[in-house]
């Protein structure tokens, strides 16, 4: 099984950006964490992050045929990107959403997701623990 990572706009920044928010660990922690489950789950790995749309578009389209699974956390393009839903349509590889934050709990502008739409499961407001939550779902929903 091949799970493709990928993380969108100013998650590069872990660490440094609103650690109230978002954590004091780094982008290199995630990884870190999501290796070591992927891991212990037999899982293979690749990870994206970009900080621009029409790449993480890309990235999902050249995932068709080689990757079983998507874990995405699109970041603010979470709000805006209708490209990205259809982008995650178009390949119909089983999406699962992740946001760091409880979007739910902050400005109203962030209560949309486009992205969500495609998805079969959502977390957020777990911190780091809900992109493992989001390997764990997937190994078992493509494991039926
Ligand atoms: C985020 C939430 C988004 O609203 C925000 O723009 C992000 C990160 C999260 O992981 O909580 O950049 O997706």
């Amino acid at each position: 099984m091949k799970l493709l990572v990928i993380n969108g706009p100013n998650l590069n920044l872990l660490g440094l950006r609103e650690p109230a928010i978002y954590g004091s660990q780094n982008y290199e922690s995630l990884l870190a964490l999501i290796r070591t489950a992927c891991d212990a789950e037999g899982i293979e790995v690749g990870f994206v992050q970009s900080n621009h749309e029409g790449t993480i578009v890309d990235a999902i389209q050249a995932a068709y045929g080689v990757y079983d699974g998507i874990v995405i956390n699109p970041a603010a393009y979470t709000h805006t990107s209708i490209a990205i839903l259809d982008a995650l349509k178009a390949v119909a590889i089983p999406a699962v959403e992740v946001h760091i934050s409880d979007v739910d709990s902050r400005e109203p502008f962030r209560q949309v997701s486009y992205a969500g739409m495609a998805c079969v499961k959502t977390y957020k407001g777990l911190g780091f623990q809900g992109y493992v939550e989001a390997v764990k779902f997937l190994k078992d929903y493509l494991s039926k």
